[in-house]
């Protein structure tokens, strides 16, 4: 039977990380996750078992529970210094869900939307399953956004998509950056999408949110990474109420409500301790120390990671394909967009263990 589907889906390719982690083998060191390896903290367990003994399982409003919205905007104003109300704020499965509904909510046929090129695999995908234009903002040598490139790419643009800290390049963006692009934006009348996911995951920086500087800003964010929380699938967007307006048309009928279950879970994550994060945020940082010195020893140079679980080496395909070949898993740069075909991404979200391991593996293919 022939069947016939839509030119924009097939026109985007499955993503290159998902077919990696299909073909690894049985004993590969897997680096090429962007997942968190701790478990959820058990307060934020206990909290999901008690909603479930409570029955608390039926849909739920379609922007979140009144609880959890509370308890996100309260965290806006303390750890961003947003002023989000409740109601300037959905909850979504996981921020992959949040970023489909904005551009289906913001964009359609040919609209330009600026993506940070490498950059996390889902913003060109979805813009282009919104109908959009996906438009790469090259990076600097050092891996930052290219500030005046990015100000240049804006003239007739519809969205910019910022993230900082970075996924693959673990690059933080200073103040002074976000502030010129979230500032240049709102002349340009282009509204900035701000994917904050990392925030908590920083080595010595500062994490700046885009809409300190601005009022035309998205802000896009999530458990998943903070609390080691990928398979609850609870994130949020926040933005203007006119835009809010928009969004949850589409959340609506594409989701219904994030499950009932993770956001009671989700309110203990932001009510509770945090001492966890804090935990995770240094053990990520001694595994990059000792990953990252394990590569320079190599004689791979490149810029430290400031903050995510990645380092973005360059290294041309053919040796990253041996590396593949070697057992460790790692990203070709080509999975993140065009400019960077010559880098591979590694995440140490791994045991030192593991990471130790993959560095013997490594070494081997680099000394034969
Ligand atoms: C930058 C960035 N944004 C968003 C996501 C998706 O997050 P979630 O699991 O909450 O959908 C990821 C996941 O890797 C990411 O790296």
């Amino acid at each position: 039977m022939s069947m016939k589907f839509a030119e924009r889906v097939k026109d985007i390719e499955i993503s290159g990380i998902r077919r990696l982690f299909e073909a690894a083998g049985p004993n590969s060191v897997n680096l090429g996750l962007g997942q968190p390896d701790f478990d959820t903290p058990q307060h934020i367990k206990d909290a999901a078992i008690k909603a479930i003994q409570e029955g608390k399982t039926g849909y739920t409003g379609n922007n979140g529970i009144p609880e959890l919205r509370n308890a996100i905007s309260a965290k806006f104003k303390t750890e961003n210094q947003l002023s989000y109300t409740p109601d300037q704020i959905i909850v979504t499965a996981g921020a992959s869900e949040a970023l489909h509904i904005v551009m289906q909510a913001m964009v359609g046929d040919g609209d330009r939307v600026l993506c940070p090129d490498p950059g996390f695999v889902s913003y060109a995908s979805l813009a282009i399953l919104a109908g959009a234009n996906p438009i790469s903002v090259p990076l600097t040598n050092d891996l930052h956004i290219d500030v005046e490139r990015a100000k240049e790419l804006m003239d007739g643009a519809k969205l910019f998509v910022l993230n900082s800290p970075a996924n693959p390049t673990g690059a933080v963006e200073s103040k002074e950056s976000i502030k010129a692009i979230v500032e240049y934006a709102d002349d340009a009348g282009v509204t900035v999408v701000s994917d904050e996911v990392y925030e908590h995951f920083i080595y010595g920086k500062k994490h700046w949110s885009a809409g300190q500087f601005g009022e035309n800003v998205i802000t896009i964010n999530a458990t998943s990474k903070t609390y080691a929380m990928t398979g609850w699938r609870l994130g949020y967007l926040a933005a203007s109420p006119d835009i809010i307006g928009q969004c949850i048309k589409v959340h609506q009928y594409c989701q219904a409500c994030a499950t009932s279950i993770s956001q009671y879970a989700a309110v203990a994550a932001y009510e509770g301790d945090q001492h966890p994060v804090m935990v995770m945020r240094d053990e990520y940082r001694a595994r990059r120390d000792l990953f990252c010195k394990g590569l320079s020893a190599l004689g791979l140079n490149f810029p430290l990671p400031e903050g995510a679980f990645y380092a973005f080496v360059p290294m041309k395909p053919a040796l990253t394909r041996k590396i593949i070949d070697a057992g460790v898993v790692i990203v070709p740069g080509s999975a993140f967009g065009v400019n960077a075909p010559d880098y591979a991404r590694m995440s140490y979200a791994t045991s030192r263990e593991n990471l130790g391991r993959a560095l013997d593996r490594i070494q081997k293919v680099i000394c034969d």
